[in-house]
């Protein structure tokens, strides 16, 4: 929300004490004295006017989570346990999942009460590669590196998807790297070829990678220079 109505939205100022307020330089957000009405108000923002504490700021939280097979990515399941079920931290109504993975799917989810950088990351615009290692129960053959690169038809959202990069690493495994999160997608790329994938494995999020000392089911905090990179 912009400063000036974050301002005026409080019952102890008129529009123009906000104004006069803001041109004193009596306002300042996160420690800084701001003047610009149009300054952006989120709720991680600590607001001052003087010497008042007008919002404290919540604290914005980004954890990186190896997320096993057999959970689902969703905050709550009447059935199974949920990737949140993995996280011992307070406030977990809060949180949400930047980019699902399948019941069945494991490796890199990157949870976060941050919807932009949750959207940085996960939206087809700012083309982050996603890394998957999958392993397919029918030979993958050289032909399907082409057909990944120019893309396949999805009926059902009426597009196609953006140029993905394979990497054979066998004859049943390799390495996909994809810009979208679109339903199932790996599995649907694979499907075009009625080649069933068997094992699913998120390795990458853009310029964050999957702990290698995170077991599965176990998470951690990002560090300050993880969360900038988004
Ligand atoms: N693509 C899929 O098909 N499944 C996932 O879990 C992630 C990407």
């Amino acid at each position: 929300m912009r400063l000036d109505r974050f301002l005026s939205n409080l019952p102890r100022f008129s529009r123009k004490d906000v104004r006069l307020a803001l041109l004193a330089g009596r306002v300042r957000v996160d420690g800084i004295v701001t003047k610009d009405p149009l300054h952006e108000v989120r709720i991680f923002s600590q607001v001052m006017v003087d010497d008042d504490v007008l919002q404290i700021g919540k604290p914005a939280r980004y954890f990186m989570l190896h997320k096993p097979p057999g959970c689902v990515s969703a905050t709550h399941d009447p059935q199974h346990p949920t990737v949140l079920d993995l996280l011992d931290e307070p406030e977990k109504d809060d949180l949400h999942i930047a980019g699902r993975l399948d019941f069945n799917t494991s490796g890199l989810m990157l949870i976060t009460n941050d919807g932009q950088w949750s959207r940085r990351l996960t939206q087809p615009t700012t083309k982050l590669p996603k890394v998957y290692y999958v392993e397919t129960e029918q030979v993958i053959g050289e032909h399907y590196v082409e057909k990944f690169a120019e893309g396949f038809y999805f009926a059902f959202e009426d597009l196609t998807t953006l140029p993905a990069r394979l990497i054979l690493l066998g004859s049943h495994r390799a390495r996909l790297s994809i810009v979208e999160g679109r339903y199932h997608q790996v599995k649907r790329m694979f499907g075009f070829f009625d080649n069933k994938v068997v094992a699913l494995h998120r390795e990458s999020m853009g310029p964050l990678s999957l702990d290698p000392e995170l077991a599965p089911g176990q998470y951690r905090a990002l560090r300050a220079d993880e969360i900038e990179l988004i």
